[in-house]
């Protein structure tokens, strides 16, 4: 989608289709106020109304943002998905948005504004239509161009918003894309290869991947065990950006890449197997961070790790009752096959601290609990640095990307204490998110450690925000760059 910003009136220029944000009690333009009904639209967050003015403006589309006062980037990111939706259906390629009464809100700079409105065009006109033929062109319509209508005085403020807003929409948009994408076409092999098409196409950025005899070798036990039993072999990724950057703090992110969970032999029933080709959440979210932060040029070094398995069943499956011997040295007792994310996030973690870094964070679809503790709601954060969690917190509130702490206590720890091995990966049903957290936390050393479950958020089947689509939604992205953004500012 093409975005560009340009100084006038979204309700006078001439436009086929105008999205129109419209803040409560502001007065509509008398060309628009004609053409409805002003009682039938109140302007609620994210309530439409679409009225045809007599001028130059065919089609108004009207999308209510509530108060000026409680105008948020959230509700700019909601109401411009809400917009671009609604706008589609008209069949318009070039569509008008911009606000009654400007984009001017208190405590509210214009390129944030600008950020705000494209994360939410760029994220809103999002489906996935890749396996979807012979569709009639009003489905597959989408809308190409989009001009900002803003005060003059503005226009490049919000023009550097939108760059920005584009580029993590990117990351975001690529996320989903992967996570979408059927088990069958991106198993590990190929996951490691979308990470290396990712480094030949974004400067600054190397991509290194070790196949299964390497890991074998050097002693990866717990992506083998884990992913033995497929006939896809697993993988393990290494992207790195700014290595040579002076003086940039060194932060490790993680990501769960299990391209399928089937649970092994503790196979899963029906209904929870169903959506696990989304169980490389993680693994997207940090391959779409990596190009993010290489096109924003970001100060920071940063390092992606995915190991990537598929947890399937065979004659060779790791078992219940296993004792995997990982990369750090300690062992593991398997007392379930589908606690396997924690397994192969052990070798990945220690890997992690080779980098010595200010901050390990990982992302997983790591627990069914999570969804229990916060709905599809909110990403679980752990951590046991309680400064890295306030930072983590903070950049999800100026994301909109939600995440919400849980607490990691000395008795969550005392509950994964094996007895066959170091570490037992099932420490039963209470606290279940909690306790694999504090199992990840075992192998991240003494490094500054956050876990963020987005077992929740990574897939929804009832989109809970206008700017989310069924399916993948790209979790962990905005929120991960928000933190890398603000710790090098
Ligand atoms: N990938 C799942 C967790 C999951 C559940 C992700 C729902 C997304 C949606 C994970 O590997 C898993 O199976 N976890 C088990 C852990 C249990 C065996 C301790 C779970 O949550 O039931
Ligand atoms: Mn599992
Ligand atoms: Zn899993």
């Amino acid at each position: 989608m093409k975005i560009t910003v340009t100084g006038g009136d979204v309700t006078s220029e001439s436009a086929e289709v105008a999205i129109v944000l419209s803040p409560i009690g502001e007065a509509f333009p008398n060309a628009i106020a004609a053409a409805f009904r002003p009682s039938d639209f109140e302007s609620k967050p994210n309530q439409t109304l679409v009225a045809y003015p007599a001028g130059g403006v065919s089609r108004v589309v009207l999308v209510g943002i509530g108060e000026r006062a409680s105008i948020t980037t959230e509700s700019l990111r909601q109401a411009a998905a809400t917009g671009i939706r609604e706008a589609r259906r008209f069949g318009a390629s070039t569509v008008t948005i911009g606000a009654i009464g400007g984009l001017d809100v208190d405590g509210l700079d214009a390129t944030a504004a600008g950020e705000a409105l494209a994360v939410g065009l760029e994220l809103g006109a999002y489906r996935y239509l890749e396996h979807r033929t012979g569709l009639p062109d009003d489905e597959t319509f989408a809308i190409s161009d989009v001009t900002v209508l803003v005060d003059d005085s503005s226009v490049d403020d919000v023009a550097a918003g939108v760059g920005v807003g584009q580029t993590i929409s990117a990351g975001v948009l690529l996320a989903r894309e992967l996570v979408n994408t059927p088990p069958e076409h991106k198993t590990p092999p190929q996951l490691a290869q979308r990470a290396v098409e990712l480094g030949e196409r974004t400067s600054g950025v190397t991509v290194t991947v070790l196949d299964e005899t390497q890991l074998a070798d050097q002693g990866f036990g717990g992506i083998i065990a884990v992913g033995k039993a497929s006939s896809s072999p697993p993988r393990f990724i290494i992207m790195e950006y700014g290595e040579n950057l002076p003086e940039v703090p060194t932060i490790c992110i993680v990501g769960k890449g299990i391209t399928f969970d089937s649970g092994g032999l503790n196979i899963k029933p029906e209904e929870g197997m169903l959506h696990m080709k989304n169980d490389m959440g993680g693994s997207a979210a940090v391959i779409g961070i990596m190009q993010v932060v290489a096109e924003l040029g970001l100060p920071v070094h940063l390092v992606g790790l995915v190991p990537s398995a598929e947890n399937m069943l065979a004659g060779n499956s790791y078992r219940p009752g296993d004792i995997v011997k990982t990369l750090s040295g300690k062992t593991i007792e398997i007392l379930n096959t589908d606690a396997e994310g924690r397994v192969i996030l052990s070798d990945a973690l220690f890997y992690a601290q080779r980098y010595e870094p200010a901050a390990i964070i990982d992302l997983a679809t790591l627990t069914g609990a999570v969804i229990v503790a916060l709905g599809n709601f909110a990403t679980g954060v752990m951590a046991t640095d309680q400064p890295l969690a306030d930072a983590i917190l903070a950049a999800s509130v100026v994301s909109g990307d939600r995440a919400w702490q849980l607490p990691l206590w000395d008795d969550y720890h005392d509950m994964v204490k094996g007895e066959v091995g170091d570490l037992k990966n099932l420490a039963g049903r209470p606290g279940g998110s909690i306790t694999a957290g504090a199992f990840l936390a075992a192998f991240a050393g003494d490094y500054p450690f956050c876990h963020l479950d987005i077992a929740g958020t990574a897939w929804v089947d009832a989109p809970n925000k206008p700017y989310l689509s069924k399916g993948g939604t790209g979790s962990g992205v905005r929120l991960v760059v928000e933190y890398l953004r603000t710790l090098t500012a």
